[in-house]
C-alpha cells in the first residue's frame, strides 16, 4: 500500500444505473490493499445485489439501520469511527439533497451525518436534474462544507440523452481519492482562491462592456494549485472553460460587483489568493432597463469606477495569507507593475507581456515576468499557459 493511502474505505452506493460501476471502484480499492465496507440504499440494491457487493468487498453490506446482528454495534457510529474516508458513488440527487440539509432517514444518510472524515461524492443523474438550481445549491453547500465533488462527466446518459450528469469513471474517482491522501503534495490542507476570465458590465439587457480574457490562465492556475493538493475556489467571469478537477469549487459570476462579493465571501478562509481575472475598472452607472434604441445622434454612457477587488483584499490581508496579482500593461510595464505590487499589498505580481506575439488574452500561451516585493525580477519564456501556471505556483510554494 502506498504511503499515506487510506486503510479503511467506506463506499456508499445510491440508486442509479451507475451503481454497477461502484463494483469496479470496490475492486480498485481492494487491489490497492484497502479494506472496504459498503453502505447501500435500498434503491441501490435494485441495481446491484448484496451478494456481488459482499463478495467483492469481503465484508458484510450495511443497508438496514434496524437489522440486528449477533454482536451489538451501532453501525452508523462504528463505521464513521472505523473509516479513513468515505466515497458516495454514484451519488443521486436525493442523497445530495439529504446531505446538504442534514436529513438522516436510512443507513447511508445516517452514517453521512455522523462521519467526520474526508468525504468524496461522485454525482450521477440526468443532465436536467444535475442542472437544477436546487441540486446546484446543494452541491455548493457540500463543497463549502469541505466535501470533495468528483465530476460528473459529460457523455451518453442512461435515459438516452447526452449531457453532463454521467458518473466519473471509477479509475478517475480512485485516482482523485488516492491523490488526496498522497503525502507529497506541497499544498495539502491549504485553501486557495483564484479568479479567472473577464467581467461583463451591462449597458442594457442585451449589451455589455467586456474584454478579451478567455479564462485560460485562471483555469490553468486553479488546476495546478489543486493538483498540488490545495482546495481551490475558482471565481470566474463568463467563459467556455471547464474543469473536472474535484478539488476545484467553481463559482460563476458575471459582473465586477458579483466577483467582488464572491471574493469577499471566500477570501477570509483562503491561504492563497491569485487574481488573474481581467476585472472591468468601470461599469455603466445606470444600465438601461430596456434595449437602447438606435437614433441619429451619438450615445453617451456614464461610467462609474468598480471596486478594485485585489486592492481591497490586499488591504484586509491577514497574517499567513499569500496574495498574488497580475498586471496587464501596454507601456512602462515594469514600473507600473511594481506600483501595483506595492499599492495593492501583494506578495508578488505577474506581469504579462503585451509586446510578445501569442502572449496574453485568449492565446494558449503567455509570456510573464514575476516581480517580488524585494524587487527581484524573474522573466520566463513564452510558454503554454499550464506551464506558466506551474512556474507561478512553484514560485509561490518556494516562498510560502
Ligand atoms: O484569460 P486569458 O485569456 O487566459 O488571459 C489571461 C490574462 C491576460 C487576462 C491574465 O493573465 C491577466 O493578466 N489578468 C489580469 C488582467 C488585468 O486586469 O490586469 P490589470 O493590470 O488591469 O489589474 C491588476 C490586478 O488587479 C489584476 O490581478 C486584476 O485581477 C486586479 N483587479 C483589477 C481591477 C479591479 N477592479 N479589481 C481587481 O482585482
Amino acid at each position: 500500500m502506498t504511503e499515506g493511502a487510506p486503510k479503511h474505505v467506506i463506499i456508499g452506493i445510491t440508486g442509479g444505473i451507475a451503481a454497477y460501476k461502484a463494483m469496479t471502484l470496490i475492486r480498485l480499492f481492494k487491489s490497492a490493499g484497502c479494506e472496504v465496507k459498503v453502505v447501500a440504499t435500498t434503491n441501490a440494491l435494485e441495481f446491484v445485489t448484496p451478494l456481488t457487493i459482499e463478495t467483492l468487498s469481503q465484508n458484510a453490506l450495511y443497508c438496514d439501520t434496524f437489522k440486528r446482528s449477533e454482536q451489538f454495534d451501532v453501525h452508523h457510529i462504528s463505521h464513521a469511527d472505523w473509516a479513513d474516508c468515505m466515497i458516495v458513488a454514484p451519488a443521486s440527487a436525493d442523497i445530495i439533497g439529504k446531505m446538504a440539509n442534514g436529513i438522516a432517514d436510512d443507513a447511508l444518510s445516517t452514517l453521512l451525518l455522523a462521519i467526520k472524515k474526508p468525504l468524496f461524492i461522485a454525482p450521477a443523474m440526468n443532465n436536467k436534474m444535475y442542472a437544477n438550481e436546487a441540486v446546484q445549491r446543494n452541491l455548493a453547500t457540500l463543497q463549502q462544507q469541505g466535501c470533495h465533488i468528483i465530476g460528473p462527466a459529460e457523455g451518453f446518459l442512461a435515459c438516452g440523452t447526452t449531457g453532463k450528469g454521467r458518473m466519473e469513471e471509477p479509475e478517475k474517482i480512485f485516482d482523485d481519492v488516492m491523490g488526496y491522501f498522497s503525502k507529497d503534495l506541497p499544498l495539502k490542507g491549504k485553501r486557495a482562491l483564484v479568479t479567472a476570465g473577464p467581467t461583463y458590465e451591462p449597458i442594457d439587457p442585451v449589451r455589455f462592456i467586456g474584454n478579451h480574457s478567455s479564462g485560460k490562465m485562471g483555469f490553468a492556475l486553479a488546476e495546478v494549485l489543486a493538483d498540488k493538493g490545495a482546495d481551490v475556489t475558482l471565481v470566474t467571469g463568463p467563459t467556455v472553460q471547464t474543469t473536472q478537477q474535484s478539488h476545484i469549487h467553481r463559482v460563476d459570476v458575471t459582473t465586477a460587483a458579483q466577483m467582488y462579493e464572491a471574493c469577499l465571501k471566500y477570501s477570509a478562509d483562503a491561504d492563497i489568493i491569485i487574481m488573474s481575472a481581467a476585472v472591468a475598472d468601470y461599469t455603466p452607472a445606470a444600465p438601461a432597463p430596456e434595449k437602447i434604441k438606435k437614433n441619429d445622434s451619438s450615445l453617451q454612457l456614464e461610467l462609474v469606477k468598480t471596486t478594485d477587488i485585489l486592492a481591497s483584499l490586499g488591504k484586509n490581508k491577514r497574517d499567513g495569507q499569500y496574495i498574488v496579482g497580475f498586471a496587464l500593461e501596454t507601456e512602462n510595464e515594469l514600473a507600473n507593475a511594481q506600483t501595483k505590487l506595492h499599492n495593492k499589498n501583494l506578495d508578488f505580481i505577474v506581469l504579462n507581456s503585451t509586446k510578445t506575439p501569442k502572449s496574453g488574452f485568449n492565446y494558449d500561451t503567455n509570456q510573464v515576468t514575476i516581480i517580488d516585493r524585494d524587487g527581484k525580477i524573474t522573466p520566463f519564456d513564452l510558454q503554454d499557459k499550464h506551464k506558466v501556471a506551474q512556474n507561478i505556483v512553484d514560485h509561490l510554494i518556494a516562498k510560502f
